[in-house]
């Protein structure tokens, strides 16, 4: 992705915005669960953002040890803060990976994210810290889901352009991991109005970032006036799932 794109995440807003899929993650992460034939002791939730993520992964996970890293110090420092759950730890680092131990974690968990570093993040990387039998799995949005979001235009062709099927091939170099599946969940979500305009004020939804401030005024005026109450997304994400090859 060019520079131009890079995302600033506001936590707060982010927070916001995201939190009306916390049943959503939780269902998401259960799709994974069956290709794991034991119960993970240690999870590494990579990007984990404000944290979101590390509680779905809880939910399916009860008695695992999480670790949430993300690059950014906000949203980390508001992981840190909201999150009580003393066997979830969050860190913030920019070496990502090289502070831990090869061989030790059960499952690496990295949604939203695999698309802002896979350059430099690659599956070798990642399979480095897997234990014997340890899952990667990857959830990246699908374009369909993209397609869903109201947005001006522009940015919701941008989006779904930016998701576009095939993605496997390309995307995700398997070296001699051992690919499982690739598998989908989906549904239809309600976001409340207010929670979406902040959200698109605050270009914290994929395809906004490069926008004119005069498009985003002028496409939240005419949804304004639509006087709704929630806009409806179909949220759906690929989960592309490896497994170590030993
Ligand atoms: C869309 S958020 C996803 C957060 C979380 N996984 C979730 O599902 O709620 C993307 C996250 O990736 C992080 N990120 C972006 N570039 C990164 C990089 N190069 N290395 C690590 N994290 C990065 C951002 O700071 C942000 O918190």
């Amino acid at each position: 992705m060019s520079q131009e794109f890079k995302p600033t995440y506001y936590p707060q807003e982010y927070r916001n915005f995201y939190s009306a899929f916390d049943n959503y993650n939780v269902k998401l992460i259960e799709i994974a669960k069956p290709v794991l034939d034991f119960e993970p002791a240690r999870i590494l939730d990579l990007a984990c953002g404000i944290g979101l993520s590390s509680l779905a992964l809880r939910a399916n996970f009860a008695n695992a040890h999480i670790l949430g890293i993300d690059i950014a110090p906000d949203m980390i420092e508001l992981a840190k803060t909201s999150v009580q759950d003393a066997n979830i730890e969050f860190r913030c680092s920019e070496t990502m990976l090289r502070d831990i131990p090869k061989g030790t974690i059960d499952m690496v968990f990295v949604k939203s994210a695999y698309h802002h570093f896979e350059d430099q993040i690659t599956l070798s990387h990642l399979k480095e810290i897997l234990s014997k039998n340890g899952v990667i799995a990857i959830a990246e949005r699908t374009s369909r889901s993209a397609r869903s979001y109201p947005l001006p235009d522009i940015a919701r062709r941008y989006w779904a352009d930016y998701f576009a099927l095939p993605r496997e091939e390309s995307r995700f170099v398997a070296d001699d991991s051992i690919k499982l599946a690739v598998c989908s969940y989906g549904e239809y979500v309600d976001i409340a109005v207010e929670d979406y305009f902040m959200a698109l004020k605050n270009r914290q939804i994929f395809g906004t970032w490069a926008l004119k401030q005069e498009v985003i005024d002028q496409w939240l005026a005419e949804q304004s006036a639509k006087k709704l109450e929630a806009f409806t997304v179909f949220e759906e994400f690929w989960m592309y799932l490896y497994k170590q090859a030993i």
